[in-house]
């Protein structure tokens, strides 16, 4: 069943201790994204509860985007980069945040257009900074949030009350 796949998928997870740095217990996903089945239940498994209520899939760089891109070409919709700020030749929005030191901002092209439902993409929730700037970037274009996705959240981290609505698959 697809609970089996996303079960599997939970285990094949890599956890790299003391990075980036010492304590830090690191969620490496790479195992899963090679995995041909575990990558399509979960794709399918973020989308499912979204089906027919967006028009394209806005991804965070840079790791959103690899779970991003699959989601688009499952569902049948187009694709939106969110970059980090200065990466885009023509940005048309830009949404700023507060980071543990420091600032940062992602933007967005015009291609995000008025009135466009919008499925956000990641690949972890953690403090949620990432996922409400890209909400506020989409409300600038004049877009709309169909919904949020991501394949991680960490637990204890304060996203889930920053953005309640977001689906995640698994908690860590
Ligand atoms: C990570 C992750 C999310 C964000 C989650 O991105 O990919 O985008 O942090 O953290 P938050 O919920 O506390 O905002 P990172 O900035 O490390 O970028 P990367 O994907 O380019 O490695």
């Amino acid at each position: 069943t697809a609970d089996d796949d996303i079960l599997r998928a939970r285990g094949l997870i890599r956890v790299v201790h003391d990075h980036p740095e010492p304590g830090i217990a690191f969620q490496d996903i790479t195992p899963l994204l090679a995995d041909a089945r575990a990558l399509r239940a979960c794709v399918e498994a973020m989308v499912a509860p979204f089906a027919g209520r967006f028009d394209v899939v806005a991804g965070l760089e840079a790791r959103g985007f690899l779970l991003a891109g699959a989601a688009a070409v499952l569902t049948g919709s187009g694709l939106i980069p969110l970059r980090k700020a200065g990466r885009l030749p023509a940005p048309a929005a830009r949404a700023d945040y507060v980071l543990e030191y420091g600032q940062a901002s992602i933007e967005v092209s015009e291609d995000l257009g008025a009135g466009d439902r919008v499925l956000v993409v990641d690949d972890v929730l953690a403090t949620g900074g990432t996922l409400a700037a890209a909400h506020r970037l989409v409300a600038a274009r004049g877009a709309s949030v169909a919904g949020s996705a991501c394949l991680l959240e960490l637990d204890g981290l304060g996203g889930r009350d920053v953005v309640p609505d977001v689906h995640t698959l698994i908690g860590v």
